[in-house]
């Protein structure tokens, strides 16, 4: 199989574990749980759960029914962020994931609550891994204590300390221009943070120790990086189509930028470099995972 083949098949399974926890359309309120799962559903490369599944299966995690209620969580926070990122008051974007964004589908009151009914959703499936933790085996304290420490994880890579904070600064950057160490400051929290917290939760619950969780975290933020400054010149690069999101977003929104500060080739080639930092790192770890370091590399030809 190839490598392609091989990342489409895990795409599909990992569709298959999402679906399990996406709240039920129905009730008083369903339009709300319509709404969520539009976002879902429209799909997306579900990067950041098989970058945690595959860091987890590199620190030869033992346990994967913890890991599936994580990697769940992880793509919900992440396609809440999208729902709101595209709203009027952001980038005002009104094409995603190849269909009309939520505000433009379901309204944007509808768009909101469906953002914030993700983010708390994916708390609550998090918790969950709390119930798949066998009592009665002899190390169940200690993957309870993992599961704690992956839950702070994914709440501080979340927040004000990470996605959150870095589209706060992506807000007030708005029509300034910047240098690359503060536009690589505010790609680290934007986008960085979410890829960190999905390595970082597969190695915590893996049992890796400190020290390989820290290396894994600067692997991620790297991998996160480089996948915003692909996605900067894509914005310029690539079309409708391709991406399933509108090209020239950044320019419309006059935001600084890769290609704003850089010519395109200067920033191909910080993709590149910063790609090759992570693989360094990667490869100083003494465990194998051949798709893993695929993956890696090849997100730098990634062409959507
Ligand atoms: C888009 O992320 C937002 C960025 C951080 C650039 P993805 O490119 O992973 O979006 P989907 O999940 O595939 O739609
Ligand atoms: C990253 O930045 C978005 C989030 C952290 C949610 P962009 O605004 O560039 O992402 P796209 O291009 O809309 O996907
Ligand atoms: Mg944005
Ligand atoms: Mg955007
Ligand atoms: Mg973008």
């Amino acid at each position: 199989m190839s490598f392609e083949q091989e990342q489409t098949k895990r795409q599909t399974e990992i569709n298959e574990i999402i679906q399990r926890y996406l709240p039920k359309e129905e009730g008083h309120y369903k339009t709300l749980m319509e709404a969520m799962n539009y976002s879902i559903r429209a799909g997306g490369k579900r990067i950041r759960p098989m970058l945690m599944l595959e860091t987890f299966r590199l620190f030869n995690g033992k346990y994967i029914d913890i890991l599936h209620p994580f990697m769940t969580a992880i793509e919900m926070i992440h396609t809440y962020s999208l729902v709101h990122d595209d709203l009027p008051a952001l980038d005002n974007d009104e094409y995603r994931r190849g269909r009309k964004t939520t505000h433009i589908e379901f309204g944007e009151a509808m768009a909101i609550l469906a953002g914030d009914g993700l983010l708390t959703l994916a708390f609550e499936t998090a918790a969950g891994a709390y119930d798949k933790v066998d009592v009665k085996a002899l190390d169940a304290p200690n993957i309870y204590r993992r599961i704690m420490r992956a839950y702070k994880v994914l709440s501080m890579k979340a927040g004000i300390h990470g996605m959150i904070g870095g589209q706060v600064i992506d807000i007030e950057f708005v029509g300034k221009s910047q240098t690359k160490d503060r536009l690589d400051m505010m790609y680290l929290l934007k986008t960085g943070a979410l890829f960190e917290a999905s390595m970082m939760i597969g190695a915590i619950l893996a049992g890796a120790n400190d020290e390989e969780v820290s290396i894994t975290q600067s692997i991620a933020g790297d991998i996160g990086l480089a996948f915003q400054i692909k996605d900067d010149i894509l914005d310029v690069t690539s079309s409708d189509a391709i991406i399933g999101k509108p090209v020239h977003s950044d320019e419309k929104n006059d935001k600084p930028t890769y290609v704003a500060i850089m010519d395109l080739a200067r920033a191909k080639e910080e993709v590149s470099y910063v790609t090759d930092r992570a693989r360094k790192a990667y490869e100083s770890l003494p465990y194998k995972n051949e798709f893993l370091r695929e993956l890696i590399i090849k997100l730098i030809n990634r062409d959507k």
